[in-house]
Formats: C-alpha cells, structure tokens, sequence
C-alpha cells in the first residue's frame, strides 16, 4: 500500500473504501460544523470522515474527522495495520550503533536517504491571497470559546542561529484579519527557537501548511528528540522523501503538496489573551497570555481544502493519531527496555494520559521499570502506568482491570512521582505458594467443547 501524499487523494481513497460522508447542507464554521463532526465521532454516519460542498462566508470546502479511526488511520499512512510501524522501527533501530533508542532515534533519522526533496514549484502557489484570516473557514468548536481558530497547522520555523527545523501543531486563534494567538505548550520545539530569537532581539519567521502528506502532519504532532527533523521522520514513514517548496518570503521547507500555506512572524515583544478553549478533559482550558501571530502571506491551490478536527471527549480524531504514534513508542520502548511486550493507551486517556504496559516479569525487576518509565523516557509525565504480567492483554481493558484488582496491594505496589501515579500489577514474587490459575487446559474437554460450539453455531 502507498501512503497518499496529499489531503485530496486520501479523500478520493476514503470516498472509494465508503468512508466519507459527503454534507450538500449550508453550514456554519461556527459551532455547526463541530456539532455535527462531535455526533459523527461519537457514532452517527458509522463514524465516517466528513466533507463539507457548502460552507457559510467562506469558498473552502472543510474536512473533519479524517483520521479518525484505526483504518483511517492505515490508509493515510499506506499500512496494513498501525503495528508495522513498531515491527519496521524496531528492524531500523536494531541496526544502529547507539545503545539507546534516543540516540538511535537521531542515527536512524539523520541519515541523507530521509532528506525532503526540494522543488521549485508547488501547487499551493498557484493563488496568492490578501492576507485575511476571514477568508479561512476556521472553527469555533463550543459555546463559550471566543472566536475561531485554526487547529490542524502544522507550523514550520527555523533555530534563527543553528537553523534546526522544527515542525508542529499548535492552534492559531483569529484576533483580526492578519493577526492571531499561536498557543505554545511547555516544551513545545517552538518555543527554543522563539527563545533565540528574543535574545537577538528580531521576531521568528513562521510556514503554517495546512494538508499535505498525511505523514506530515503525524510528524507534526510527535514527540521527537530537537535532532530529529520532522521532515526526515516523515520520510521514514512514507517510505520515501518527503517533497518540500521554500515559502516565498521566509525560505521555510513547507510540503509541496499542501493545500493552503500560510506565512507569518512570531512578534517576541507582543502578547496577546488567547483562550478559553474546550478540550479533551471536556472542560475549557482557561485563557493565557501568547506570543502575537502576524499573518504575511495566504496561499493556496485551485480547489484547495481545508482540513480542521474538533478537540474535545473521547472518542475524537486526535486519539487515533495518538494511537498510530503509539506503535513508534512501543518500538522506542522495547529498544531501552526489552522486558516490555505491549502498550495501550487507551482512547480515554488520549495518548499521554494513562499507559496499560505488558510485561515480562521474569526479565526485569517491575517495581524499577516502573520508576524508570514513570521518570525518564517517552512515558514520562503519564497520569497513570499500569504494569501488568505477560499473561494479561493490554488491548483487554477489562480483563487488564479485572487483573490488576486481583494482584495489587496499594500500599506495596502503588508508587507515585510528581503528577504521576504507577501501578505494578504484575503481582510477581506476591502471589500466594502455588497459585495457579483455574483454567481447563485439558486438550480432550477443550476440543470436545470446541467441536460443540461448532455444531450449535456459537462461535463467530
Ligand atoms: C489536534 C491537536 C492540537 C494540538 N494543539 C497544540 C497547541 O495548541 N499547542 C501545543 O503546544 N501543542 C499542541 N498539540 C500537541 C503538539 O502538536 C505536540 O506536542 C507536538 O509534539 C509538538 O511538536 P514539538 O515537539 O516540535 O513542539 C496539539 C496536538 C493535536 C493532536
């Protein structure tokens, strides 16, 4: 399978696999678009990708919920399944020379072959706009947010002294026309280079490309090591080099296959409040002082799309692009500590929130992993790990659940650090002298059971 390099020809691969839902009503950015996508992602329209023809005060058809599902997840990225990631990672990572993944990480993707190949032209320069944020279709998700915003950008800079890329997505709030609020988490790769560029006392020139390569926008929003360019991690996903025009007036690397670029500066002198915004806890994040946005370029290609997700409860779209760099975790894992099977990280949890890990107890001291992931590493910061033995499946919730209650003892196995609280579950070395599990492995009952299960139709 190929990984489709653009937001339109996964459009026409989804339509085919009757996975998109096509809406001909008029509808509103503002709050209709995201009551609709919000029903569409908690089940109506079997949870399909959605297209709307016929947006209000605006030419652009919108998009939402395209990657919101396993599936379509597999399709934007040309996998069978998400899992091929972790077994294609760990083969990559087995070969490098560092003896942890972090710095096997920054071998493996430095390498010249993830290099994005420049060209000299782009569709997306085929119109260049006024700059007007007006023109964008942008949401307004809830109720009480105060305007609209763009939520899926991946916004590209440059180290103004090193020249290090960075590529993320963080939300750009509309103020007016040209200006806007660019909400920058702690520890966000933009920030380092705002922190430059405040000490050389000149703002940050700024690309937003909205579509693209799919695997673009997935490198966008990975927690990676600063070495690792997103451009070359994007590569290694696609399996090919990623082809990137220079923006017109700054020269950032922007993906030749976007939809709509804009571009922009970062002010390191001016604030502005951005917020409340509605978010997966399913409150509202209060409102916070952010670095001013300046819009210095709008353009886009004839027909251009323009793709938005909604955040807010589970499920929602970001969860299933957290489950995808859920698989590149795993392999990271597995690469410092090959004790560990498996993960989930379950929808509820979105993918930084709380951590199900699978276990082999004899290859490890649990209660020390425990420590080790819950301070240091990609999973550091969870709300809640849970360590369980190698019999429970961490894709099983409940069974996980019914296991865990059955094999720990707080006092002894629950250990907290900072925000974090880790559970040891495995129950290895605690369980009572010849404990075994009550299960019928006699060969003859279960293939006289099986044969019966048949014959009355019972099994799937
Ligand atoms: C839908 C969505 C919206 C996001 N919005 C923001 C945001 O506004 N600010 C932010 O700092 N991170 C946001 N993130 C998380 C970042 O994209 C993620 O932390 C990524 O690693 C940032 O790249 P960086 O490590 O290069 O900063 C968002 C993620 C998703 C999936």
């Amino acid at each position: 399978m190929k990984c489709p390099q653009g937001l339109g020809e996964l459009i026409t691969q989804l339509e085919r696999g009757a996975q998109l839902q096509r809406i001909v009503s008029r509808i509103d950015p503002c709050l209709e678009i995201a009551e609709l996508t919000d029903r569409v992602c908690k089940g109506a329209a079997s949870g399909r990708a959605l297209f709307f023809e016929n947006v209000v005060g605006s030419s652009f058809p919108v998009v939402t919920n395209i990657f919101g599902s396993v599936r379509r997840m597999e399709m934007a990225l040309g996998v069978k399944r998400l899992d091929d990631f972790r077994l294609r990672l760990e083969r990559d990572l087995g070969s490098m020379s560092a003896n942890e993944a972090q710095g096997a990480m920054i071998e493996l993707l430095g390498q010249k072959q993830y290099a994005p190949r420049e060209e000299a032209k782009a569709r997306w320069q085929e119109l260049n706009r006024p700059c007007d944020f007006a023109l964008l279709p942008a949401l307004t998700c809830w109720p009480k947010e105060p305007g609209p915003y763009l939520n899926l950008g991946q916004v590209y800079s440059r180290d103004p002294q090193s020249g290090e890329l960075n590529c993320g997505l963080y939300r750009i709030q509309v103020l007016s026309r040209a200006s806007g609020a660019i909400r920058l988490n702690p520890g966000a790769g933009l920030l380092r280079h705002l922190e430059t560029s405040r000490n050389l006392g000149r703002d940050l020139p700024v690309a937003v490309a909205l579509g693209g390569p799919p695997a673009c926008l997935l490198a966008a929003c990975a927690s990676l090591p600063t070495q690792v360019n997103e451009l070359h991690f994007a590569a290694w996903l696609q399996g090919e080099p990623v082809e990137i025009t220079p923006s017109p007036r700054h020269r950032l690397p922007v993906p030749s296959n976007a939809e709509i670029v804009l571009e922009g500066s970062i002010s390191v002198t001016q604030s502005v409040t951005e917020g409340p915004f509605g978010n997966h806890s399913g409150f509202y994040r209060e409102a916070g002082d952010c670095p001013l946005f300046r819009l210095e370029g709008f353009f886009h290609r004839q027909g251009a799309l323009y793709p938005s997700t909604l955040v807010g409860p589970p499920p929602m779209e970001n969860a299933y692009l957290g489950k995808a760099l859920e698989r590149i975790e795993l392999a990271r894992l597995r690469y410092d500590h090959p004790a560990i099977l498996d993960l989930n990280m379950p929808l509820e949890g979105i993918y930084h929130r709380c951590a199900l890990v699978r276990i082999d107890p004899e290859k490890t001291h649990s209660h020390s992993l425990l420590r080790l992931l819950l301070e240091n590493g990609p999973l550091r910061g969870s709300r809640l790990i849970v360590l369980v033995a190698e019999e429970v499946n961490v894709q099983e919730p409940s069974t996980l659940f019914w296991s865990a209650l059955n094999r720990c003892d707080p006092r002894r196995d629950f250990l907290l650090s900072g925000r974090s609280l880790g559970i040891d579950a495995t129950g290895r070395g605690q369980l009572p002298e010849g404990a075994a599990a009550p299960l019928n492995k006699d060969p003859r009952t279960v293939r006289r059971i099986e044969k019966i299960l048949i014959s009355e139709g019972m099994l799937p």
